[in-house]
């Protein structure tokens, strides 16, 4: 099935989608901010951070920093959990770099001076949501990160499913991990998190999209591109430019993903992700496993009556294909746009004099 049909009306047809972010920035989660900024398909209505590739607060200053770029400062920005509900706290600075958006302050990057919203995440989600839900409208959420605030807003505020669309999330795998070699690093970052998403989703009656990495690699963008999107005039062009070409560098590849802009991809142009809709639980127990996506791609209609385990109750939609040429030229086409001339465009983190 693809995801155009998985997905039904996401909203397009009737005007830009209404989509929340939830993320740990992150080099790839700033790809995602910057799309999901500059998009005229989408309305950003909040960005709420979380403990991940990097401290929280630093991930509060990168987000701020990244929609300072996009001039984006009308954007809401709130400070969530700083740690996972029972894991501690695990960054990925040999990922993301020192200040886990690619170590861009030494490369000229002014960090932004805004304050966050004074609510915390969970407290600014669900007013978003509720917000929406006041008026007849519904968000795509797209936590691409630990989901530590998501799960708490949904065994919090479970009313906020009035206003949810759809859950997006960037997270798990089908087949091979990546913190470890059952688990993704979302998922393994906070292993609890992530059931209970699923489990308070799947009771709320909350669509839910797993964009994992089975996808999360194939949106590529080469390094030469890179490099033109950083001789470029625009502060946004430049920024996107110097998160790909961190990534070539960290890496030592010629190209490298557009990693959680995927899943806003996904949001905007499902018919670029070819979905299945499968049982899905997360391995809490497992030595080898813990925070394992265990998917569940077996023969549907046979009969599993000696599995002990049953058929997993949360049945969500998995991407198992992606168009990544599709994806990265989405990506690109947004980000290397000439902007309109905006009142705070990149004014605070404009790239200083050097
Ligand atoms: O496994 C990839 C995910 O972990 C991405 O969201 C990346 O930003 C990190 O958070
Ligand atoms: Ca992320």
């Amino acid at each position: 099935m693809t995801a155009e049909a998985a997905f039904g009306g996401a909203g397009s047809p009737a005007g830009p989608i209404p989509i929340v972010l939830d993320v740990d920035t992150g080099v790839d989660d700033a790809c995602a901010v910057l799309l999901a900024a500059r998009h005229p398909g989408l309305d950003l209505r909040a960005v709420t951070c979380v403990a991940g590739n990097a401290a929280v607060d630093q991930v509060v200053t990168n987000t701020l920093t990244v929609l300072d770029v996009a001039g984006r400062g009308d954007v809401p920005v709130a400070r969530g959990v700083d740690r996972p509900l029972l894991e501690p706290a695990r960054p990925a600075r040999h990922v993301h770099g020192e200040d886990g958006m690619g170590d861009l302050e030494p490369a000229g990057w002014v960090t932004s001076t805004r304050s966050a919203d004074p609510r915390h995440a969970v407290d600014l989600l669900r007013d978003v949501l509720l917000a929406a839900a006041e008026a007849g409208e519904r968000v795509t959420l797209v936590p691409l990160a630990p989901m530590t605030n998501i799960a708490l807003l949904l065994r919090t505020h479970p009313q906020v499913a009035r206003g949810l669309e759809r859950i997006v999330f960037m997270g798990g795998a089908a087949l091979v991990g990546n913190a470890t070699a059952a688990a993704e690093f979302n998922v393994w970052h906070d292993p609890e998190s992530a059931a209970i998403v699923l489990d308070a989703a799947a009771g709320l009656g909350v669509p839910v999209t797993m964009y994992g990495l089975d996808v999360f690699y194939a949106p590529r963008v080469s390094r030469s591109r890179a490099a033109d999107l950083m001789a470029a005039p625009s502060a946004v062009a430049r920024l996107a430019g110097a998160l790909i070409d961190f990534q070539c560098r960290r890496f030592a590849e010629d190209d490298a993903t557009i990693g959680d802009a995927g899943a806003v991809c996904a949001v905007l142009d499902p018919g670029g992700l070819t979905t299945r809709r499968l049982p899905v639980r997360i391995e809490l127990a497992g030595t080898w496993t813990r925070g394992q996506t265990v998917v569940d791609q077996r023969e549907t209609g046979l009969d599993h009556a000696h599995d002990p385990h049953g058929l997993a109750p949360a049945v969500i939609d998995v991407a198992l294909a992606v168009d990544g040429d599709r994806y990265a030229r989405t990506w690109l086409a947004t980000v290397g746009a000439t902007p309109d001339a905006q009142p705070d465009e990149g004014s605070t983190a404009r790239r200083s004099e050097r």
